[in-house]
């Protein structure tokens, strides 16, 4: 376990320290990993800031029907808000990759994620290789949803040129003999926005039922947010500082990839140490972010920390060096969008009661029942068209 924070980037940069399984669990032979992190760049191009802004309207608009869409003015009760916001982000993703009618995708690869978290977050389950039940559910779903992504990867792949998408995007940079490989990252990049960035989302919700003050600061940019909807203009994030800052401390005391694990390729020193090939080095951004003596107050929640600072180095929430996140400026847009659209709507309150952090697989908040109460006549009438118009605000276009 590499518990300081100069070593840990040591772990994350340095090609010594690899990473040799796939998500299927499968182990990769060197020039395999080496190949997918060469093959990772073509993602980068459609995740980029000014490539995932327009889709702020889109996590808006998800956000109402699928977490605000069921509530009644004066009448809610408490609920999980979790599978509500995998939703969100999920559809969100797949929808930003193949377009418009991308829901099955993206319902095809939670069941997936659903799937492979039994195998996950099981220290009692078998290796991959190991034909058992949960190992054969898992590549029944893995085939269904590689269906579907080979399916519409081929048509891109033919013509980039007439689909204005992530998918069309990320297929220029390959050849038809390498649709496998090009399918099976996507289905990756659908894994990893589904349950990490809903975690992310439910334990916001947390810190704004916890921390109204600090809640209440966000409420001018929630109408500036919403007024750049409405003009569909899609500024900068550094627009709305505050909820960048709100967004990274939720993503520094509760950071859902809470443990990172690389494997030694060769025999390797480090911090004075000598490990041989085979060693798993194992770092964690939630006790690294929590360091009293590298952070003041390390403990509390207070976003004004970074809103004029730039994270540190010790911030890693989405990682470091090769296997850095790719889908950090998407996560970050989705859940600026969330948090704005939550704060101009409702009030969060949460059910009386601990909740714990499940850390088995990704860290999820246990116990989470939240409140969402109507903030005025005006959100009241869209919340309430939302529960009782049968799926909530009209959807733009692309989602209807
Ligand atoms: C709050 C949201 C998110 C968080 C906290 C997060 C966190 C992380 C972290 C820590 C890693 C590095 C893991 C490692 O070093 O082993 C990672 C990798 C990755 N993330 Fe994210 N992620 C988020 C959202 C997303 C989204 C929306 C996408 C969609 C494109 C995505 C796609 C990926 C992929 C494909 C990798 C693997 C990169 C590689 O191994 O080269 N992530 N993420």
């Amino acid at each position: 376990m590499v518990t300081d924070g100069g070593l840990a980037r040591v772990v994350l940069t340095d090609r010594r320290f690899g990473v040799r399984e796939d998500f299927l669990q499968r182990r990769l032979p060197a020039a395999v990993a080496e190949g997918v992190i060469a093959s990772r760049r073509h993602l980068n191009p459609g995740l980029r800031p000014s490539a995932v802004a327009p889709l702020r309207t889109v996590v808006s608009a998800l956000t109402r029907r699928e977490l605000l869409g069921g509530l009644a003015p004066g009448r809610s009760l408490p609920f999980d808000p979790l599978p509500a916001l995998e939703r969100v982000t999920s559809r969100a993703m797949a929808r930003h990759t193949f377009g418009p009618g991308a829901d099955a995708v993206a319902g095809s690869a939670s069941d997936l994620l659903e799937a492979l978290s039994a195998m996950i977050g099981n220290p009692f389950a078998l290796p991959a290789n190991r034909v058992t039940p949960a190992r054969r559910r898992i590549l029944r779903h893995y085939e269904h949803t590689m269906g579907l992504v080979r399916a519409l990867l081929r048509s891109r792949m033919e013509d980039p040129d007439a689909f204005p998408d992530h998918a069309a995007q990320v297929a220029r940079g390959f050849d038809a003999a390498r649709l496998e490989e090009c399918a099976h990252m996507l289905v990756g990049a659908l894994l990893a926005a589904d349950r990490v960035p809903g975690a992310a989302a439910a334990w916001m919700l947390l810190c704004l039922s916890d921390h109204a003050p600090q809640a209440e600061r966000l409420e001018p940019e929630a109408a500036l947010f919403a007024q750049h909807l409405e003009d569909g203009q899609a500024p900068p994030l550094s627009s709305y500082p505050r909820a960048v800052a709100f967004v990274r401390e939720v993503l520094r005391l509760h950071p859902p990839t809470w443990l990172i694990t690389r494997t030694a390729t060769g025999p390797v020193g480090l911090g004075g140490y000598e490990f041989s090939a085979g060693h798993t080095f194992m770092l964690s951004p939630y006790a690294l972010q929590r360091d009293e003596r590298v952070l003041d107050d390390a403990s509390r929640f207070r976003p004004e920390r970074w809103a004029t600072s730039a994270p540190p180095g010790f911030f890693l929430p989405f990682g470091q060096g090769l296997h850095r996140c790719p889908g950090q400026h998407f996560a970050l847009s989705l859940l600026v969008s969330i948090l704005l659209t939550v704060v101009h709507e409702v009030r969060v309150s949460r059910a009386p009661g601990t909740v714990t952090a499940d850390p088995r697989t990704t860290l999820l908040p246990v116990g989470l029942a939240v409140t969402l109460q109507p903030r005025s006549a005006r959100s009241g009438r869209g919340v309430a068209a939302a529960a009782g118009g049968g799926g909530g605000e009209p959807l733009p276009r692309c989602l209807a």
